[in-house]
C-alpha cells in the first residue's frame, strides 16, 4: 500500500493568449466592488505591461492602487512598506503582476494584510514555524489574482514566497497552503517583451523546478510525473527557440506551460539542493533566480545521481528523446550534458566567477545554503562541506 499523497493544486487557473484581459471580470468574481491593489516592478510598467492590466480593470469599473517597487529580489522592507500601502488604500484584493519577484511580494502583502496591523513579514519565516506568528488562514486574508509575466517561476500556483531579509543576508520563504493564489491568469502574451537572457534565465528555473520535483524524495504524489515529463519534453523542444525568437507565439506558450507544470510540481514534491544553493547566490551576490539555478544545476546533478539513477535518466530521455545506447548511468550523466548544451546554446553564463561571486564568499554560501532546507529532499543527502565542494566545482 502506498502512503497518503498530499496534493496541493493551484487555484482557479486560466491559460492561454489573452487570459490576462479577464482580470477585472475574476476580480469582481471573487466579491471585489470598488478596488484592487496590484503588486509589480519598474521593468512591468517600462514595458508597459501594467498599463494593459490596468485598462482592463478600469473596463472592469474598478479602481486600483499600484505599488511598483518591488526589488528585483524582494526584501522585507519593499514588503512592510507595500503591505502599509495596502491597508491605507482600502483595497479588496491583491494582484501579482510580473516575474516571481512580485508575485512572491504580493503574496507577503497578502499574508500580513490577514495578520495584524504591527506585524513585519519577517516574524512569517517558514524557518521559524508559527513561533512568531501564525500564518494566517484563506477567509482572514484578501484574495489574490497573479498574472505572471514571465515563465519561469510558476509562482503563480505555488504555496510560497521568497522575500530576502537584508539583515541576515539570506533568503526566507514565506508562505503555506492557504496562500496559494486564488485565481492565476497566465497569458503567454505577457511574456512577448521579455528580452532573450531573461528568457533563457527563468526557462532555467523552471526546468530545475521539475528535475528537482521529478527526482525529490518526497515522490508519494507521483500522479505530477506525467506532467513533470510532459514539461520536461516541452522546454527541450522549445526553450532554444523562445530564446531565439522573442516574438514566437507557439514558443512562448509552451515553455509558458511548462513553467506552470514545473509549479505544480513543487507544490506537492518540493524542491532539492540546487534551490538550496542557488538561494544564496541571489541573498549574497545579488545573482537572478533562475540564472543561479542553472548555475548549481549541473554540480548538483553530477552529485545526486547515484540517489535516483533510473529518474535522471527518464529526465534525459524527456530533455531529449533518443534511443537508449549506453548504460542507465550513461543515460542518466546525458542529461546532465543536455542541460549544459542548453545553457550555452541559450548564451548563460556556465561559471560563477562569471556572475561576481567571489572565492571568498564561497564558505559563506555554504553556511547559508545548509541552513535552506529544501535539500532536504534531494534526492541524495548533502552535507555543508559538500555544498562548498559544488560551488568551488561552479567556480
Ligand atoms: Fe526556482
Amino acid at each position: 500500500m502506498s502512503p497518503i499523497a498530499t496534493y496541493y493544486w493551484p487555484g482557479q487557473t486560466h491559460f492561454g493568449f489573452g487570459a490576462a484581459q479577464r482580470v477585472g471580470d475574476e476580480a469582481k468574481a471573487l466579491g471585489v466592488q470598488q478596488r484592487v491593489f496590484l503588486v509589480t516592478d519598474s521593468g512591468i510598467v517600462a514595458a508597459g505591461l501594467l498599463q494593459t492590466v490596468l485598462d482592463a480593470l478600469d473596463m472592469a469599473g474598478l479602481e486600483t492602487a499600484v505599488f511598483d517597487q518591488t526589488p528585483p529580489n524582494p526584501n522585507t522592507t519593499a514588503v512592510d512598506a507595500a503591505a502599509a500601502q495596502f491597508r491605507d488604500s482600502g483595497a479588496e484584493l491583491v494582484i501579482g503582476l510580473g516575474g516571481g519577484s512580485p508575485i512572491d511580494a504580493a503574496k507577503a502583502v497578502r499574508i500580513l494584510a490577514g495578520g495584524p496591523p504591527d506585524a513585519k513579514i519577517a516574524e512569517y519565516a517558514l524557518m521559524l514555524g508559527d513561533k512568531v506568528r501564525p500564518l494566517p488562514t484563506v477567509t482572514q486574508m484578501p484574495p489574490m489574482i497573479a498574472i505572471p509575466t514571465t515563465a519561469g517561476t510558476g509562482a503563480e500556483v505555488t504555496p510560497w514566497g521568497l522575500i530576502t531579509d537584508p539583515a541576515r543576508k539570506l533568503k526566507m520563504g514565506v508562505g503555506g497552503p492557504a496562500t496559494i493564489p486564488t485565481v492565476a491568469l497566465i497569458d503567454p502574451a505577457m511574456t512577448l517583451p521579455l528580452p532573450p537572457h531573461l528568457t533563457a534565465a527563468t526557462g532555467m528555473d523552471a526546468l530545475t523546478h521539475l528535475i528537482e520535483a521529478y527526482v525529490s524524495t518526497n515522490t508519494a504524489p507521483i500522479a505530477l510525473d506525467a506532467l513533470i515529463v510532459d514539461g520536461l519534453g516541452r522546454i527541450g523542444r522549445f526553450l532554444r527557440l523562445a530564446v531565439a525568437q522573442p516574438a514566437h507565439q507557439q514558443a512562448r506558450e509552451e515553455v509558458m506551460l511548462a513553467s506552470m507544470l514545473g509549479g505544480i510540481a513543487i507544490s506537492s514534491r518540493w524542491l532539492g539542493a540546487a534551490h538550496s544553493l542557488a538561494h544564496q547566490l541571489s541573498g549574497i551576490a545579488d545573482v537572478h533566480h533562475g540564472l543561479a539555478c542553472a548555475l548549481m544545476l549541473p554540480a548538483q546533478m553530477q552529485f545526486s545521481l547515484p540517489g535516483a539513477l533510473e529518474r535522471y535518466a527518464n529526465v534525459a530521455q524527456a530533455l531529449e528523446p533518443c534511443p537508449v545506447v549506453g548504460s542507465v548511468r550513461e543515460e542518466a550523466e546525458r542529461g546532465i550534458t543536455a542541460v549544459r548544451q542548453l545553457m550555452r546554446d541559450t548564451n548563460l553564463p556556465l561559471r560563477l566567477r562569471d556572475v561576481g561571486v567571489t572565492e571568498e564568499m564561497i564558505p559563506i554560501l555554504a553556511d547559508n545554503a545548509v541552513i535552506d532546507l529544501n535539500w532536504t529532499t534531494n534526492p541524495r543527502a548533502i552535507t555543508r562541506d559538500q555544498m562548498e565542494t559544488l560551488y568551488r566545482e561552479t567556480f
